[in-house]
């Protein structure tokens, strides 16, 4: 079965985000078509790039850096979970691509951002895809953007709104159709 990562880009304690990561993981579930794995940016707790050699050698001299190594590899797709600060994606998730290469190299990917403005984070999304094309990553034609972050998540977890569960299985279905057949970047 394919292995999905689900990956909550988020790092803030009080990130708006591990509740909505943690919806995406139950809705992956669900869709069928994926073993899923939920992976915590913040848990990571990655340092700022540390490592001696470019990251396309994959020549790791840290542990930290190899432990993420393997976790990526272990995966034949992803999903990003991410925040929009100031317009764009966030310093701790850019870092966090950036220590790997090869590992991402030809994976599709779906991206579920969200902000607590109108945009949901769509430029976020939008800014970050000429990075994961650059990767050789395989973005989903469909994405989602959740606006309001603050007032969908609670004591109850994630209220997600009306239809965003169909947008959601759209870019899952995306991301398993990429695994299938693969479209070059
Ligand atoms: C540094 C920072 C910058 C932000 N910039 C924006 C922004 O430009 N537009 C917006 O709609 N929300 C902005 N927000 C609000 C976040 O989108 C919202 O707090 C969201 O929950 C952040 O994700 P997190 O809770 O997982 O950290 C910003 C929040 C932070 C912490």
């Amino acid at each position: 079965m394919t292995r999905l990562l689900v990956i909550s880009a988020a790092t803030r304690p009080t990130s708006s985000g591990r509740p909505v990561a943690e919806w995406v993981v139950g809705q992956a579930r669900d869709h069928g078509a994926f073993e899923v794995a939920p992976v915590d940016l913040a848990e990571l707790a990655l340092p700022f790039l540390d490592e001696p050699e470019y990251a396309s050698t994959g020549n790791y001299a840290h542990q930290h850096t190899r432990d993420w190594s393997a976790l990526v590899d272990s995966a034949d797709a992803v999903v990003f979970v991410l925040p929009m600060y100031n317009g764009g994606f966030t310093a701790p998730f850019k870092n966090a691509v950036d220590f790997l290469y090869r590992e991402w190299q030809g994976k599709p990917v779906g991206l579920v951002s969200y902000s607590a403005g109108g945009t949901g984070g769509a430029p976020a999304a939008r800014m970050l895809l000429p990075v994961l094309t650059q990767l050789g990553m395989l973005p989903a034609e469909r994405s989602v953007a959740i606006a309001g972050i603050n007032g969908l998540v609670g004591d109850g977890g994630f209220n997600a709104p009306e239809g965003l569960a169909a947008e959601l299985a759209g870019v899952l279905d995306d991301v398993a159709a990429l695994v299938k057949e693969p479209v070059a970047a």
